[in-house]
């Protein structure tokens, strides 16, 4: 007998496990519903982006001009090509004090892909991963698609969302394989004072336990805090596997080059799985890289500047709304306020005011659930002063009503 149509249809779209153990980034969806009424014509006060608004500098631009020029068009290595490789451990080792080889680098499409692939080849089905929350979206999904458990371990707002050893020695089991540190963290712009990642790497060491160190943001810190790499500390490189990318250091979010820096044998499984999978970063993105990891510093250094500004007077409006509390963030550009005091029956949870506050001020930010922080919202900075006084207004009148 033939079955029921949709039941034919169900069949034909009956996924993987592996799929289905994970979902759409919320982040994502926060952008494409933005988007959606922007495109509509609505002015919106857009807090959402993960990206720099700043445009990708010049003379990086040039040399992917260059590049296209010089038809460095065809398939490159796939872990990247050797310059890149080079500059990628040079850059580090200049600017955060580690001392790799180019055969203990691999260039993949942006630090996400860097942590799937590290997780991929690490991570097997029932193994633990440890991720302190307030968490980046995205690592709880990579641990679940692997198959693995990700275990979180809370930080708390009164300690500025620090992740603390003492608290990660605490779930550690014998199936733990990593625990990944994001310093400085999106969402929360926490950063782990040296000292403190000192005990978590001596304590992964002494479990024998994976440090995956995601430094994305180490550029964008504030007050008296450093760009600071664990890859730093003597001794460290047989538990450490350092993320870094171009992206937000360059504002180079949709050229899509991001590396690990970790044992050679870890990079050979990745780049085997790379070579399987998406093999090499688009070459020309390459070339800019080189030339991003390469040139001057300035254009970073400006982006900081203006981040910092743009810190100090969302984190001031943000602390002067009624019933609203905010810790300062020490890097990245987020501000994540606790909106906690202003759920009621209308509006239960963050994801209905972020919701509430698209609809009706068309302000778009990102719910803290996202992030495994119910009560909270993320308010990116990445966007000019004049638009954060503009989104501050909506949300002093939103919160006000
Ligand atoms: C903490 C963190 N890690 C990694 C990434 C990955 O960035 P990309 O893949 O663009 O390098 C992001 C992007 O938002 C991030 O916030």
């Amino acid at each position: 007998m033939e079955p029921a149509a949709g039941a034919k249809a169900e069949e034909t779209f009956q996924l993987a496990d592996r799929v289905n153990r994970i979902s759409v980034s919320p982040t994502m969806a926060v952008l494409q519903a933005a988007e959606q009424l922007k495109s509509k014509g609505v002015d919106v006060a857009d807090f959402g982006p993960g990206e720099p608004d700043f445009p990708t500098p010049d003379h990086i631009k040039r040399a992917a001009i260059k590049a296209l020029e010089e038809n460095r068009t065809k398939y490159t290595p796939a872990p990247g090509i050797a310059p890149l490789r080079q500059a990628v451990c040079d850059w580090h080792a200049a600017q955060l004090g580690s001392s790799y080889q180019p055969a203990e680098c691999i260039v993949s499409s942006g630090g996400k892909q860097v942590i799937f692939n590290a997780v991929c080849s690490l991570v097997n089905s029932g193994d633990e991963v440890v991720i302190a929350a307030p968490y980046w979206v995205s690592y709880p999904d990579i641990v679940k698609y692997a198959g693995g458990k990700p275990v979180i371990v809370e930080t708390r707002a009164e300690d500025n969302f620090i992740m603390r050893a003492a608290d990660i020695e605490k779930v550690l089991t014998p199936r733990t394989r990593m625990v990944i540190a994001d310093s400085p963290s999106n969402p929360s712009g926490a950063v782990i004072p040296p000292e403190e990642f000192a005990k978590i790497l001596a304590l992964c060491q002494r479990k024998g336990v994976w440090l995956l160190s995601d430094e994305c943001y180490s550029h964008f810190v504030y007050g008296d805090a450093k760009p600071f790499s664990i890859a730093s500390v003597a001794g460290s490189k047989n538990r450490v596997i350092v993320v870094g990318s171009c992206s937000k250091t360059y504002a180079m979010t949709g050229w899509r080059v991001g590396y690990a820096l970790a044992p050679q044998p870890l990079v050979a499984a990745m780049t085997k799985l790379q070579s399987q999978s998406t093999s090499n970063v688009t070459s020309i993105a390459q070339y800019a890289a080189l030339e991003a990891l390469r040139g001057p510093m300035d254009s970073v250094v400006a982006m900081l500047g203006e981040y910092t500004r743009r810190r100090e007077r969302i984190l001031a409006g943000v602390r002067a709304i009624p019933k609203v509390t905010c810790t300062a963030p020490q890097g990245a550009f987020y501000v994540f306020p606790n909106v906690s005091a202003h759920l009621n029956a209308q509006m239960p949870t963050d994801t209905a005011v972020a919701k509430q506050l698209l609809e009706r001020e068309s302000v778009a930010v990102v719910p803290g659930e996202a992030f495994g922080a119910p009560g909270y919202i993320r308010i990116s900075y990445a966007t000019s002063l004049e638009r954060i006084e503009e989104g501050l207004r909506r949300l002093n009148r939103f919160f006000a009503s």
